[in-house]
């Protein structure tokens, strides 16, 4: 309702008509036009905000968008981006628990980017002091890097087959328990790097694994780095995915005389003869958290079933945590759960995890190129009893296929599998257990 509306129906049944009268002719008074939006005062700051940490000179976003020029030129693909939803990249729902280092627009900052491409992108005045009401950028600090694993040379997969999994193996040389408070991969080439997973070797299974290794640069490991006992992971990676901080008070301990793995799955459906030198770094420190941080697999492998042709095949993984916390030993009192890693493959739509029916994270739109660890922005907590759910929904039609070497491929059944071809249903939580 426009103020003039409202005005005139706020006056009806008023005693005095000349008050009303007087009402009436202040309001067709001309209202002032709101100032047009311009580049320089605007729409810059936004890009800046919302934009520009990609798509900068050396960004991963292919372009820049760093002056008028530039967002002029590009204007009828932010347009489509914009509105689509496509960018900036973000794929949780506002459904979700709050999420920390949002890169959603607000409303008003997308209403304000389309009305002024809309409106013939008027410049403006570089003099004119920018909009400065945009919330701040909630960055991860980058890990001071103490424990860097470096390969140190390029490894070329093995292109007889679309998927190839390498397990290099790194001797941190731990006198002493040490605690990871934050990490980040450096994927050396995103055509080819689906993943990198941390994993921490326990001294007793380290003979065993070296032994996998006897040149040092490395083994096969399709699913697991071949531990006996259930692989516990330290940090991942997979495209679209940022640096890790984990939140004041809480780290992974990395056990004295551990080994650690870095499993790489190189998908080369993109194109074969790449080489890559996925590189990982994680900051650690001496002292003893109040929370002890375990990040832990929800997944059903064996029931994963994705019928041929299937529109909206779903699985449901529904169960109490203490059912997860006894798998790894772990008390089921108090969990505060700090963060989820959900994942599908290709033909993921939907993912989405709840507790005791509340949305913790949803998913409405699966993307695999934007992957990435959430963490909320306050953790939620639970006891064993409380009921967890993941469910993840596929769309196996002919039309959802992926297309290799330009033929889109027929569908077919579809399970749990290693392979960029296969399928996931999984979803790491982050948490302590008292
Ligand atoms: C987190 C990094 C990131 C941010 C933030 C980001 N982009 Fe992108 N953008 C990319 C990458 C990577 C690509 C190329 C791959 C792709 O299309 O997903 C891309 C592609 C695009 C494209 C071309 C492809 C398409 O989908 O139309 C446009 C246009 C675009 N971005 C506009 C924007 C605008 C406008 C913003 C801010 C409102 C933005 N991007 C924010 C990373 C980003």
């Amino acid at each position: 309702m426009s103020p003039s509306r409202a005005m005139s129906s706020l006056s009806v049944g008023f005693p005095s008509l000349g008050f009303v009268l007087l009402l009436g002719s202040a309001c067709s008074r001309p209202e002032p036009a709101p100032a047009a939006l311009t580049y320089h005062q605007d729409i810059a700051p936004l890009v800046d905000r919302y934009c520009a940490g990609c798509h900068k000179e050396g960004g991963i976003g292919h372009f820049a968008l760093t002056s008028y020029a530039e967002v002029q030129r590009y204007s009828p693909l932010i347009k489509s981006a914009v509105s689509s939803g496509r960018m900036p990249p973000w794929l949780p729902a506002e459904d979700s628990r709050e999420l920390h280092a949002k890169r959603a627009m607000r409303p008003n900052d997308k209403a304000d980017l389309l009305a002024w491409i809309d409106e013939g992108m008027p410049e403006g005045s570089v003099d004119m002091p920018r909009s400065t009401d945009l919330p701040g950028v909630q960055m991860v600090a980058a890990p001071r890097p103490d424990l860097v694993l470096d390969p140190k040379q390029n490894y070329s997969p093995d292109s007889s087959r679309p998927d190839d999994y390498h397990c290099f193996v790194y001797d941190p040389k731990l006198l002493r328990d040490r605690f990871v408070v934050a990490g980040q991969v450096k994927p050396g080439n995103h055509h080819i790097v689906h993943h990198a997973i941390a994993y921490e070797i326990p001294e007793a299974e380290a003979p065993a694994i070296l032994a996998k290794d006897p040149t040092g640069r490395g083994y096969t490991c399709f699913g697991s780095p071949g531990t006996t006992s259930l692989p516990v992971t330290i940090m991942g990676w997979a495209p679209g995915g940022v640096g890790m901080r984990f939140p004041q008070g809480t780290s992974l301990r990395l056990h004295k005389g551990s080994l650690v793995v870095v499993q790489v799955h190189y998908n080369m459906l993109e194109g074969m003869g790449h080489s890559d030198r996925t590189v990982m770094e994680l900051e650690l420190s001496d002292e003893v958290p109040q929370h002890e941080l375990y990040s832990l697999p929800v997944a059903r492998p064996k029931q994963l079933l994705i019928p041929a042709g299937a529109a909206d095949a779903v699985q449901t993984i529904e169960f109490p945590l203490s059912l997860l916390a006894s798998r790894f030993g772990l008390p089921a009192n108090k969990l505060t759960v700090y963060g989820h890693t959900p994942h599908m493959h290709l033909l993921g739509t939907k993912i989405m995890t709840a507790l005791n029916g509340e949305t913790l994270i949803n998913i409405p739109r699966w993307d695999f190129h934007w992957q990435q660890g959430y963490q909320f922005v306050s953790p939620y907590t639970a006891t064993g009893t409380d009921t967890f759910k993941l469910e993840c929904h596929y769309n196996n039609t002919a039309e959802n296929q992926p297309v290799i070497g330009g033929v889109r491929q027929s569908p077919r059944e579809v399970t749990w599998g290693e392979g960029t071809l296969d399928e996931m249903c999984l979803n790491y939580l982050l948490l302590s257990a008292e």
